[in-house]
């Protein structure tokens, strides 16, 4: 039987899907939750602003003021994060993802507060379309580095020593500034080689405050496809498959 395309999800639609999914997998009441960034983040947010509508008390901590004002218009509890000792849930999404559960992320600006706020995480569960999956890190997304103003143009120069071409981010005809008032470069590369060994040299570059490598911190990362297929990735079924798989739950 042929399907018709009407029956393909979108890929706003996939972040829908798969959003909501992890809000009902993963959000119980009495939980500190951590608000991801992003447009998949989006629906995150609104179906937890439902959740509280319907009663739930959450405490919730956002990755960006961006979330941090979306998720009060809901009416949800935001917090700063040293106002809590851990947050147990973390939905975020995700630029690139390979199969063992590495990540780039970023392209949205938010990767310093993400990852900070991953690090006080118990479970970082991540939701992608599909589209977000690579069999290496950098084939499709290039990696983003925030990075001080003062002196950027030399710190850009450093990166594009591992073999990148980095490009200053712009909103309009200024430099994207971050939530925490830096730039960000994003470096693109043909595919990324050894992603441990390259985020620790970014990081020891002066000048360079976080780049978007997000290394052994998914505990689950949930999958949508155009057909509204469901898959988890989690270090169990990795571990059980070694490492290259993805099971359809
Ligand atoms: C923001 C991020 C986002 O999670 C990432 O860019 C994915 O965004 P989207 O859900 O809009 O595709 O890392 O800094």
């Amino acid at each position: 039987m042929q399907t018709s395309e009407e029956e393909f999800l979108s890929p706003a639609d996939m972040k829908k899907v798969i959003a909501e999914e992890a809000v009902s997998r993963f959000i119980k009441d009495d939980m500190v939750v951590g608000l991801g960034t992003g447009s998949t983040s989006y629906f995150a947010i609104m179906k937890i602003g439902e959740l509280v509508s319907s009663g739930y008390n959450l405490k919730c901590v956002a990755t960006s003021l961006q979330s941090e004002k979306l998720a009060r218009s809901c009416g949800i509890n935001v917090v700063d994060l040293d106002e809590v000792s851990k947050i147990d849930v973390t939905i975020d999404g995700a630029d690139e993802v390979d199969p063992k559960m590495q990540l780039i992320k970023g392209l949205g600006g938010a990767l310093l507060r993400e990852k900070i706020v991953a690090a006080a995480t118990v479970k970082e569960v991540i939701v992608v379309g599909n589209d977000k999956i690579v069999d290496r890190l950098g084939t499709k997304a290039p990696l983003p580095v925030e990075v001080l103003p003062f002196g950027h143009k030399h710190t850009g120069h450093a990166l594009s020593k591992f073999g990148c071409d980095p490009v200053l981010r712009m909103a309009g005809d200024t430099p994207f500034i971050t939530d925490s008032g830096n730039y960000i470069y994003d470096c693109r590369f043909d595919h990324i080689e050894m992603p441990y060994h390259l985020e620790m040299a970014i990081n020891n570059i002066s000048g360079v405050v976080e780049n978007g490598l997000f290394l052994n911190t998914a505990y689950e990362v949930l999958v949508c496809d155009r057909r509204r297929n469901i898959t988890a990735m989690s270090d169990r079924v990795n571990k059980e498959l070694g490492g290259n798989n993805i099971r359809v739950l």
